[in-house]
């Protein structure tokens, strides 16, 4: 384990079919005004709306309501999120959703109070807030992101042309996360399937990283093959509860930073998929899952000795015989014949990305000096057509 780092996560987990009932608990902690937030209303068609109020309501709380969060939340919405807090005086931010309700409420708490423009501030400069925060808590119902237990708010500003993140420190993770599986039963496959994908994106950005014997490849690999093996079952039964609630859990441990201690991590692939969201308004995971393949065979040769561990350790490739190139290659093979099995889309023009709006996605993408290769524009270019 080279360098130094700290570990603090302090987002406290409720997990399980009977999680929802320590809201009760954890209510008392906090004022009397309830920012609730959520989506476009899944949560009314499927009941957990009416079980959180009626929690709030036994709880003595006043609920200020702010829906219609989107997937890929813009900055105008942040900002009509951040002129509810302050005209009600919010003391807690319930945000029940996905990630983009709970990203989104994490960027409505640390701008609510900001003074200066928080979107050049957090999301452009990368700067940490100096005012006063809301505490945010989430109520989980669709996994992929890991927003539930990290600091993490991806935020799209048309205006600008970016689809960028900012990971907040651990005052904005949420301060408690309700996890139950049954929560996630109501997704649509498109959603669920790719929440399955953005999980193994979120393994592998941090996995194809450095070069040293460390712990957190092994957690990872661990990660990898319980995903693997639970997403199949899942993709065939999506009410498979078992199924489900590995999935839900691996989801929050791919993404709460247990695995980038002692590693550096990539994170291309999300930069491409964040420009293509911005172009196309696509599901996130699926952008992930345009571009992967492409990508991580534009790399392998950098990361060899990676992406054979990988092929080895994850897809149980048989090395005997083989040259490193094959095993690796192999290894990416399982990966494709994974994605296919669970259904995920494998081209961006399935997504909208076409020759003719390739140049502005490469405009939004970020280059970052990092992983084991760092892509020119023309490299990125070249993956996304052939991702097409
Ligand atoms: O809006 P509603 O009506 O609730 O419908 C949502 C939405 O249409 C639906 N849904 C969610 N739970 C449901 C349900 N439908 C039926 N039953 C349920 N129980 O699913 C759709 C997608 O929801 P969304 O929250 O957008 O999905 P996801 O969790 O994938 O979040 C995506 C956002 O998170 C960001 C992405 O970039 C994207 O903006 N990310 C956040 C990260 C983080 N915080 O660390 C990291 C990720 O890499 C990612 O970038
Ligand atoms: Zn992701």
């Amino acid at each position: 384990m080279y360098g130094n780092f700290t570990y603090n996560n302090p987002t406290k987990l409720y997990f399980g079919e009977e999680s929802l009932d320590r809201l009760h608990d954890e209510l008392k902690n906090y004022g009397p005004t309830v920012l609730l937030t959520y989506g476009g209303g899944s949560i009314k068609k499927n009941g957990i709306y009416d079980a959180v109020c009626e929690i709030l309501h036994s709880e003595g709380k006043r609920i200020v309501e702010l829906s219609g969060v989107m997937p890929n939340p813009t900055y105008e919405k942040v900002l009509e999120g951040c002129q509810s807090v302050r005209d009600n005086n919010v003391d807690l931010i319930l945000a029940v959703g996905g990630g983009s309700t709970i990203d989104y409420a994490k960027g409505v708490s640390a701008s609510a109070y900001c003074e200066e423009d928080a979107w050049q501030k957090y999301w452009v400069n990368q700067g940490n807030p100096d005012c006063k925060i809301v505490p945010v808590g989430a109520i989980l119902t669709m996994v992929g992101t890991g927003s539930e237990m990290n600091g993490g708010s991806v935020i799209t500003n048309r205006k600008a042309g970016f689809k960028l993140g900012k990971v907040f420190g651990p005052s904005l993770y949420p301060r408690f996360a309700v996890l139950n599986p049954r929560y996630t039963m109501t997704v649509p496959q498109y959603q669920m399937v790719a929440g399955f994908f953005d999980i193994m994106s979120h393994l592998m950005e941090q996995y194809f990283a450095g070069t040293a014997d460390c712990t957190t490849d092994y957690i990872n690999e661990g990660l990898m093959r319980s995903l693997i093996h639970s997403s199949r079952i899942a993709a065939q039964n999506p009410q498979d509860y078992e199924a489900r609630a590995n999935i839900m859990w691996t989801a929050t441990w791919a993404l709460n930073t247990l695995l980038k201690c002692g590693k550096g991590g990539d994170w291309e692939v999300h930069q491409i998929g964040h420009a293509i969201g911005l172009v196309t308004d696509a599901t996130h995971g699926m952008t992930l899952a345009s571009v992967s393949l492409p990508y991580y065979h534009h790399v392998m040769h950098d990361g060899l000795h990676q992406f054979v561990r990988f092929a080895k350790n994850v897809w149980n490739v048989r090395p005997d015989g083989k040259s490193d190139e094959q095993v690796a290659t192999e290894g990416l093979k399982c990966l494709e014949q994974w994605m296919h099995e669970i259904g995920v889309v494998t081209h961006s023009r399935e997504l909208g990305v076409t020759e003719q709006n390739i140049e502005a996605v490469a405009d939004a993408v970020l280059i970052l000096p990092v992983g084991y290769r760092t892509l020119t524009r023309n490299e990125v270019i070249e993956i996304l057509r052939e991702s097409l």
